[in-house]
């Protein structure tokens, strides 16, 4: 921990625990005390540690091909598309591609709802650039996911960030109906159940509420579910089931 600090630039407070270790949900540290996992990295394997497909899975593939870059098709990506909206349960769909990381994520959904408006409205000067997201919000840390983030402490160092980007309180439609606006929003940005800000849940009435403003409104609606999908909640996704 101490030696840490020299290569370190502490951009997390980290308990003061040294994990070494992990089966199933255990972890264990490196004096071989034992800890539920209680975190899952930050709520993204929901697997847990070792699980022996996973790691078989690995292994086959290192021993196969490390990387290919998107100039080229590669059959274990094709596969996983088709195997994604098997699983969100939607045939007619096209999957976006799949991120590294939920920050990339929401990149890709911000320029996937700015593109969107461009090509809905190619008479348009100017089409709907603008976002809301709510408050405890966390989108991830570069800089257009950090312009949805409502949280001060992550988003004011890194100022100025994305303009466009309105705040509203989460729960709140009556306030999220009057901000969501025709030719002005691309897309409104939702964790369905908050995680870093809190756990704090929307209820069903309030994201088919949002559903519908944006439909009308011709925005998107982009549901973040970094840290509630993959069964998580008891169901693989958590939004598909309600809206
Ligand atoms: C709801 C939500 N969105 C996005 C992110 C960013 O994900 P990543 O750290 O993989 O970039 C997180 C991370 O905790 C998150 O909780």
């Amino acid at each position: 921990m101490e030696l840490e600090k020299n290569v370190f630039v502490g951009t997390y407070a980290r308990a003061p625990v040294v994990i070494q270790s992990g089966k199933g949900c255990e972890l264990y540290d490196v004096d071989g005390k034992e800890y539920p996992d209680m975190t899952a990295g930050i709520a993204v394997y929901s697997l847990g540690h070792g699980d022996p497909d996973w790691v078989n899975a690995m292994i086959e593939q290192a021993h196969t091909l490390t990387h290919v870059g998107n100039l080229y098709y590669s059959i274990p990506q094709v596969r996983l598309e088709f195997y994604l909206i098997y699983l969100y349960g939607c045939d007619s769909w096209k999957a976006p591609p799949v991120a590294n990381s939920g920050t990339e994520a929401n990149e890709a959904a911000i320029k996937f709802a700015r593109k969107f408006q461009r090509f809905s409205h190619p008479d348009k000067k100017l089409p709907a650039t603008e976002f809301i997201a709510f408050t405890h919000s966390f989108h991830g840390r570069t800089m257009g996911s950090v312009a949805l983030t409502s949280k001060e402490h992550y988003r004011l160092p890194f100022e100025p960030v994305m303009p466009g980007v309105k705040f509203i309180e989460y729960g709140n439609f009556e306030e999220a109906k009057k901000a969501i606006q025709h030719g002005k929003t691309a897309a409104v940005f939702i964790e369905p159940i908050q995680g870093e800000g809190g756990i704090y849940s929307a209820t069903k009435d309030f994201l088919r509420a949002l559903r519908t403003a944006c439909d009308d409104a011709g925005a998107l609606l982009v549901f973040d579910e970094v840290q509630c999908r993959l069964g998580r909640t008891g169901h693989l996704w958590l939004v598909r089931p309600l809206v």
